[in-house]
């Protein structure tokens, strides 16, 4: 389980959610993607309108629907996803004073449950805050993916992140990995992006993907059409690139099991 997080907006959470689940459901993986953001980009980009979200994230985590009945197939074989509308705007709000406020995504998928649902991977894609849902991400996940825009200031959100990481390996989650600090919308002729890189694989080392995603037009079409960009436009820089990445992640994976 893998939470796809970083508190600003538009560094290529909910493109990497989307495309890092097609490639993995593509490599043969059962893969649940959880909306937890209430701008819902991923259900749309899936194809999942608005009306068609009968049950929703909101709907799990703060009415206690079971999970497997917010559940939608989209156009991906493999690849389900529970949506997420404008509701859960409002669920922070809603769940201060809750004492067990930062478990309920844990309470609300049990890894038996995920088991009968046949699931291998479940990617949760993050609103762009260190608020709640972002924390009860944290709390359910066994690790959290930070996607880097390749711009200045990007590693200074990261300290504020592995800080609120921290808080929650100390209070919930003692087992909480980084998957992995992922280079998004990168652009190889930038001076620096370049920078950026450098600079990230100098202060994180291994943690740095060694996939970088490239700025692609192709990658920020495909949500237009409801698919992918495997398979919008799969000889596509961008779509090559996320297959990469699901190889790299599963290839960590044989070796922490081994
Ligand atoms: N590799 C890429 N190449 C080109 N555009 C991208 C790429 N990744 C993301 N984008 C675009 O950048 C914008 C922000 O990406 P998004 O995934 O929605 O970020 P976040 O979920 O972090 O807010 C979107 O319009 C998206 O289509
Ligand atoms: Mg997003």
């Amino acid at each position: 389980m893998i939470a796809i997080a970083n508190q600003k907006g538009g560094v290529g959470k909910t493109t990497t959610a989307i495309n890092l689940g097609a490639a993995l459901a593509k490599a043969g993986h059962e893969v649940l993607l959880i909306d937890l953001d209430p701008q819902g980009n991923a259900s749309t980009g899936l194809g999942l309108a608005p009306e068609a979200r009968r049950l929703t994230t909101y709907d799990v985590l703060i009415e206690g629907a079971p999970i497997r009945n917010a559940i939608r197939d989209t156009a991906q074989e493999r690849l389900r996803v529970v949506p997420a509308t404008v509701d859960l705007s409002s669920a922070d709000l809603e769940l201060v004073g809750k004492e067990r406020r930062s478990f309920l995504l844990r309470s609300a998928i049990r890894p038996s449950q995920l088991a009968e649902l046949g699931v291998d991977y479940v990617l949760i894609d993050c609103p762009p805050s260190l608020s709640l849902l972002t924390v009860n991400a944290m709390v359910a996940a066994h690790s959290i993916l930070v996607p880097l825009q390749s711009e200045f200031f990007a590693l200074e959100g990261l300290s504020q992140l592995m800080l609120t990481v921290r808080e929650v390996r100390q209070t919930a989650n003692p087992d909480l990995r980084i998957e992995g600090v992922l280079l998004t919308m990168h652009d190889a002729r930038n001076r620096l992006a370049q920078q950026v890189e450098a600079d990230a694989r100098e202060t994180l080392g291994e943690l740095v993907f060694t996939t970088v995603i490239p700025r692609n037009v192709r990658v920020s079409e495909a949500p237009s059409y409801a698919l992918p960009v495997l398979d919008y436009d799969p000889g596509s820089k961008g779509a090559m690139a996320y297959a990469s990445l699901a190889d790299e992640l599963r290839r960590n994976h044989t070796r922490l099991a081994a």
